[in-house]
């Protein structure tokens, strides 16, 4: 039992680390997309060499195949605490979103309304926003312009009682605070209206607890939590048996398949218990009791592992106050409570694709831009091409990367 991140166990788990073209690279795109464990790249590659074949049929190949995709999703349910039939895993949140957003059309009737934000990535905007062309009315719930903050008191004055659906981020991938989704599904299950929550910022940084939060559909890519490129819809079982087939006809019975025509990447899927995989050694490495749920696991990990992501942006941001022609965006404040380790920031009088090269020839990986957030850069006020300077960080970046972003930042801003 201890009350702090082994980095050196975690950093020895990525293999990223060890090989020579990456071990010296200080990575902090990781809201781009995540390194990936040992764990599972070693399913991944015993998949690709002993059972690429067609799954579930009756030869030994194709029965472990189809046994392993299983395990796979029986893990990743358990790690989510919802159940086998309460997600499909698709090939991203942008898909994902434009899949549901086909299935529930037929819920809503013309001068029904939708409210986006435009805090969110596209992902979780443009989905709905096609919707209009069918007579569906779209509100905007902007954020506050200081503050950069979505505030649920703006929210409750653009309900009305013909919103059905609230779209919003768990985490914006540019402000990076928390939104409080267990609020807002609160306030909209009062009015009979359902939630679509973005996680794709959040679930790098935390365990998101979808029963307790109560959302009704919630998205995230596992290419950006340690996994292959793919992503994760998780919906309740009650509202998904009420989608449309949006698969063959003679599979309408088959929720939540019903919803992912063509099916999952097999070799991906069946890897992604070793993620799960990972998250249980991590588990083990640090604690000791056992009998408990992987769920219950990796809430305890993600403890830990906030400790160490709040150390990082600490100093990040303490670097970057001190600097008076930096603009960051959003809260102040290193607090886990607060926002995730992902900084976004432009530097007044210098162009964020200069910083970003300029750390490119460094060995430091970040970027610049808008992320596919461009209604959020423009209610910032930021030419969207050049953007903002993003870094964000994850429980594998260690002090010393952080120093060597900082050193290299003196040296420009
Ligand atoms: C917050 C957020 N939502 C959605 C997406 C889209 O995810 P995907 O690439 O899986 O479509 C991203 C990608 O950057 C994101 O950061």
């Amino acid at each position: 039992m201890t009350n702090t991140l082994d980095i050196d166990f975690v950093r020895k788990q990525f293999p990223a680390f060890q090989n020579p073209k990456t071990a010296n690279f200080a990575f902090f795109e990781n809201a781009g997309g995540t390194y990936v464990p040992k764990q599972l790249i070693e399913k991944l590659n015993d998949f690709m060499i002993t059972k690429k074949v067609q799954p579930y049929g009756d030869f030994g190949p194709s029965i472990e195949a189809g046994e392993e995709m299983d395990q796979s999703l029986a893990k990743i349910a358990e790690l989510l605490n919802v159940s086998k039939d309460e997600f499909i895993i698709g090939p991203s949140t942008t898909m994902n979103m434009f899949l549901l957003s086909n299935a529930i059309q037929n819920w809503l009737n013309e001068g029904d309304e939708i409210i986006v934000t435009n805090q969110d990535h596209e992902a979780n905007i443009g989905a709905w926003r096609k919707l209009a062309e069918r007579g569906v009315i779209i509100k905007e719930w902007k954020f506050n312009t200081e503050t950069a903050e979505l505030e649920i008191e703006e929210l409750k004055k653009i309900i009305s009682n013909k919103t059905k659906f609230i779209c919003v981020c768990h985490t914006s991938n540019i402000v990076a605070s928390i939104n409080n989704l267990h609020e807002i599904t609160k306030i909209a299950h009062e009015r009979n209206i359902k939630v679509v929550g973005d996680g794709v910022a959040y679930m790098a940084h935390d365990l998101a607890d979808l029963k307790n939060i109560d959302v009704d559909f919630y998205s995230f890519s596992l290419y950006k939590t340690y996994g292959p490129h793919l992503a994760l819809l998780y919906g309740k079982k009650e509202l998904l048996q009420k989608t449309k087939n949006l698969n063959h006809e003679f599979l309408s019975a088959e929720v939540p398949y019903t919803l992912n025509p063509g099916g999952p990447n097999h070799e991906e899927l069946a890897c992604l218990s070793g993620l799960t995989d990972y998250y249980e050694d991590l588990y083990n490495h640090h604690f000791n009791e056992n009998g408990i749920s992987l769920h219950e696991k990796g809430k305890k990990i993600f403890q830990l592992i906030h400790g160490h992501e709040e150390k990082l942006i600490k100093v990040l941001l303490e670097f970057l106050k001190s600097k008076k022609n930096v603009r960051i965006i959003g809260s102040q404040s290193h607090s886990r409570d607060i926002r995730m380790p992902t900084l976004s920031f432009t530097v007044n009088g210098i162009s964020s694709k200069d910083i970003a090269l300029g750390a490119g020839k460094n060995d430091i990986g970040i970027r610049n831009g808008e992320f596919y957030a461009w209604r959020c850069l423009h209610g910032l006020g930021i030419e969207p091409n050049d953007g903002v300077v993003r870094v964000s960080m994850v429980h594998y970046n260690n002090l010393e990367e952080v120093n060597r972003l900082i050193s290299y930042l003196d040296t420009v801003i």
